[in-house]
């Protein structure tokens, strides 16, 4: 008799779970899924009724009321169902609404998976603190902290990342050298193909 179902489960027991709960279940309620790779098609098919149903793709960081959800809606969800979604998704975090089903796979492959590329990340910077013989701990604390404050300029101030880079990048400077190497490194078509990689997988296992 609750107003909202959250479906927090693996994809592959979805069938089971919804042929279990379905006879329960009726139209005024809605349904929030955020199982991998299941459409709200596919979902609304298992159900077999006109129930609402929504498909929301969240992160590891709602834990500590920094997530990013994506949500998106299902065939019979109307504005207030919705409203009801973001309400519950804004509490541990930013929120976002799309209407392009297929968008679902790269927005998994993001910010979905995002928060495991971000800790090689954190960790690399870390060990290269620590190669030049920065304690860990230190190391690591100003890693995250300078990647959360990057993280918020640009959501902060909107501006773009190639600008907030110059800002910091001085004529025979330390940091372009730092630059340099990353350029050499090739990290930026690393993270455009494990972005695009993902993705592909993502769609893969898509039902
Ligand atoms: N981890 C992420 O960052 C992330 C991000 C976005 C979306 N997702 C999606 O979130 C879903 C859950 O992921 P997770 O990492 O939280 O998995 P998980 O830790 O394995 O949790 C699965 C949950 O489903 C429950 N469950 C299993 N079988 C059930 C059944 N027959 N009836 C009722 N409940 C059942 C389990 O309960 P018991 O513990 O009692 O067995 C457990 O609480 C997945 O579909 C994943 O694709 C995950």
């Amino acid at each position: 008799g609750k107003d909202v179902i959250i479906l927090a489960i693996k994809p592959q027991t979805m069938k089971k779970v919804i042929s279990d709960i379905k006879d329960v279940i009726s139209e005024r309620q809605l349904i929030i899924s955020i199982a991998a790779a299941t459409s709200t098609q596919f979902i609304e098919d298992c159900l077999g009724k006109n129930i609402p149903v929504i498909r929301a793709m969240p992160n590891t960081p709602a834990l500590i009321n920094e997530g990013m959800t994506v949500l998106c809606p299902g065939r019979y969800i109307d504005k207030r169902h919705i409203k009801m979604a973001m309400d519950i998704f804004g509490a541990v975090g930013l929120v976002e609404v799309i209407y392009r089903e297929e968008l679902m796979d790269v927005i998994t492959a993001l910010s979905g998976s995002g928060p495991a590329y971000t800790y090689i990340i954190i960790e690399s910077l870390t060990e290269g603190g620590l190669r030049m013989g920065l304690p860990r701990e230190l190391a690591q604390k100003l890693t995250a902290q300078t990647l959360l404050g990057a993280a918020k300029m640009v959501l902060e101030t909107g501006m773009h990342p190639a600008l907030l880079k110059d800002a910091v990048t001085t004529p025979a400077g330390v940091t372009v050298d730092g630059l340099m190497e990353l350029e050499d490194g090739g990290i930026r078509v690393t993270l455009i193909k494990a972005v695009s990689r993902a993705t592909e997988k993502s769609k893969e296992l898509s039902r």
